[in-house]
C-alpha cells in the first residue's frame, strides 16, 4: 500500500491517503500540545511508543469483538488503518474522578465513581471542547442515536477490556478518552488511538502518573512515563 497525500494534520498525528479508498495511513509525531493547543512542546520517542501501544490495544479489544480501524503496523511511527471520517465527538470515559471533571465538580482526584461513567465532548479545539448531552449531538446531526447507543455501550466494552488488561499489568485505568468513525458503507468503528496521550494510567502500587499529565503538569520524568507504560502493555 503506498503512501498518497495527506489528507490531515492534527496535533500529534498525519494522516495520508493511499492507493485504496478504504485505507489510510497514520503518522505519529513527537509532538505534544496541551489546553488546546496552547501548551507546546516535544516528547522524544512519544510518536514510536503511542504507534506501537495504540496497535496493541486495537488488537486486545479487536479480539474481544470491538470493531476498530486498525489493520497492520508499517513501521514504527506508520500504521495502515481503514479508512473513516471521524464523528465529531470525544467521548471519555471515566472510572475515577480526575482531570476536568474534578475541576469542575470541585472533587478530589481518586475519588471512585459507583460505575463507569460515559460523557461526550464536542470535537472542537476553538472552543475547548466543550461538554455536550447526547441528546445535543442528535439534534444537530453529529450522530444518530442509535449510533450514540452504540458509541455508549462500545465505550464500556473498551473500558472494561483495558481495565482488566491493564490491571494484570499494575495500573489502574482513571479516564481515556475514544474517537469513532464512519467507514464508506457506513460501519461505525473505534478509531484514533489509545495512548499515554488520550488516557491516564496511574501505578496501582503508588499512584504514580504515567502518562500525560506528567506534560501537562510539568511533573518531569515525561519520556520514563512514556517507557514504562511501554514496557507494561508488552508484558505477556
Ligand atoms: P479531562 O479530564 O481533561 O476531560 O480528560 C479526560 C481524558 O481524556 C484524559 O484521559 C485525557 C483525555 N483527553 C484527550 O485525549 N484529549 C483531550 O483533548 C482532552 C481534553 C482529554
Amino acid at each position: 500500500m503506498t503512501k498518497g497525500q495527506q489528507q490531515y494534520e492534527g496535533k500529534a498525528k498525519r494522516v495520508y491517503a493511499t492507493d485504496s479508498p478504504d485505507y489510510y495511513i497514520v503518522e505519529y509525531k513527537d509532538d505534544a500540545t496541551a489546553f488546546n493547543g496552547e501548551k507546546r512542546g516535544t516528547i522524544l520517542g512519544k510518536g514510536v511508543i503511542n504507534n506501537q501501544m495504540s496497535n496493541r490495544l486495537f488488537a486486545l479489544l479487536a479480539a474481544h469483538g470491538v470493531a476498530n480501524h486498525f489493520v497492520e503496523e508499517l513501521s514504527e511511527r506508520e500504521t495502515l488503518v481503514r479508512a473513516v471520517t471521524i464523528v465529531p465527538i470525544e467521548v471519555v470515559v471515566r472510572n475515577l474522578v480526575a482531570g476536568s471533571m474534578a475541576k469542575r465538580l470541585g472533587l478530589e482526584e481518586g475519588l471512585e465513581l459507583k460505575r463507569p461513567l460515559v460523557e461526550f465532548y464536542y470535537k472542537e479545539d476553538s472552543l475547548g471542547d466543550p461538554l455536550i448531552t447526547a441528546e445535543t449531538a442528535e439534534v444537530l446531526g453529529w450522530a444518530t442515536a442509535d449510533e450514540l447507543q452504540k458509541i455508549q455501550e462500545l465505550a464500556l466494552q473498551v473500558d472494561a477490556v483495558l481495565r482488566e488488561f491493564l490491571k494484570e499489568r499494575g495500573v489502574i485505568l482513571v479516564d481515556f478518552k475514544l474517537e469513532f468513525g464512519r467507514t464508506r458503507d457506513g460501519e461505525l468503528i473505534l478509531a484514533d488511538e489509545i495512548s499515554p496521550d488520550t488516557c491516564r494510567f496511574w501505578d496501582a502500587a503508588t499512584r504514580e502518573k504515567l502518562d500525560k499529565d506528567r506534560f501537562r503538569r510539568d511533573l518531569g520524568g515525561v519520556e520514563e512515563a512514556y517507557h514504562e507504560m511501554m514496557t507494561r502493555i508488552s508484558e505477556v
